[in-house]
């Protein structure tokens, strides 16, 4: 498939997805929203790629939310259907078991801040915005993020956040746990690759069983989660990594990781 609104590119076990509409901010429109389904359903499928660094073209925003022009000719049943394609979306983000990078390069507003939600680990520059600002819209989010911001940063800040609709900056979204690092605008995307290509160097199938203990399993009771725990580091007992990087560190060398 061709993409038209965002631009993809693999090389060394990583898939780069940049959301590109510049001039609309890389607001997400229902295009834009299929090709970004299209996209990671490529790289889920394609067993080269290890590890995705999802990012916005332009220097200003990530993706400043979904695309208000569409919102406003919605009507009640089309905003049912566009806002479980969106939720659809993050939930194949989610589930997508490799990892998933958000460097976050300046606004993440809206669907924007869900987006970098439902990847696993949020990078972000220095001038990035988080915000739902769609109370401000007379709507709600409506791509999981009442859901996921409240489990990320509790329900006191969420609440706050989705009330009043206001932003918060890079810095107080570290504080938050929301990203795990700040960097400078110029070197974002640089530490981005880096950061994959150390997942991409990892093994693949361990890091699929993390990201389902974790993001299954938080939402899960304690004794449910911990029997899904024992179930995945006993499944990761059967592949040839688990004797690769066992191996390595007993012969004192680097694991060399296949994905089996
Ligand atoms: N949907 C559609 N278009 C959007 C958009 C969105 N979510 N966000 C920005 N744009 C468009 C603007 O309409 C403008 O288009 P134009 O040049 O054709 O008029 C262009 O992107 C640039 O945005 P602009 O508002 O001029 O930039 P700014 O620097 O003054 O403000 C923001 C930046 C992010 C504060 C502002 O664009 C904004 O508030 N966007 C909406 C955020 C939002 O409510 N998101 C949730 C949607 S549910």
């Amino acid at each position: 498939m061709a993409f038209n609104n965002i631009l993809t590119s693999s090389a060394n076990g990583i898939m780069q997805i940049t959301v590109n509409r510049p001039d609309k901010l890389n607001a997400l429109n229902l295009d834009t929203l299929l090709e970004l389904g299209q996209a990671f359903e490529d790289a889920a499928n394609d067993d080269s790629v290890r590890v995705i660094v999802l990012t916005g073209s332009g220097e200003k925003a990530f993706v400043a939310g979904a695309d208000i022009n569409e919102i406003n000719q919605l009507s009640p049943m089309e905003a049912k259907d566009f806002s479980a394609l969106g939720q659809q979306l993050m939930l194949q983000i989610e589930n997508l078991g490799k990892p998933v990078i958000a460097a976050v390069n300046g606004f993440a507003l809206g669907g924007g801040c869900e987006l970098a939600l439902a990847c696993s680990i949020r990078l972000a520059s220095d001038n990035a915005r988080f915000g739902l600002p769609e109370i401000k819209l007379g709507v709600i989010p409506g791509f999981g993020g009442t859901q996921r911001l409240v489990r990320m940063v509790g329900r006191s800040k969420a609440l706050e956040m989705t009330l009043t609709g206001n932003p918060i900056t890079a810095e107080q979204a570290l504080q938050l746990n929301l990203v795990a690092k700040l960097f400078n605008q110029t070197e974002l995307q640089d530490q981005a690759l880096k950061l994959a290509e150390m997942l991409a160097a990892s093994a693949p199938i361990a890091m699929q069983h993390i990201l389902q203990a974790i993001q299954h399993g938080a939402d899960l009771p304690l004794d449910a989660a911990l029997e899904m725990e024992t179930q995945l580091f006993a499944l990761c007992c059967s592949t040839r990594d688990m004797h690769e990087g066992t191996s390595a560190f007993l012969e004192k060398r680097a694991a060399e990781f296949t994905g089996r």
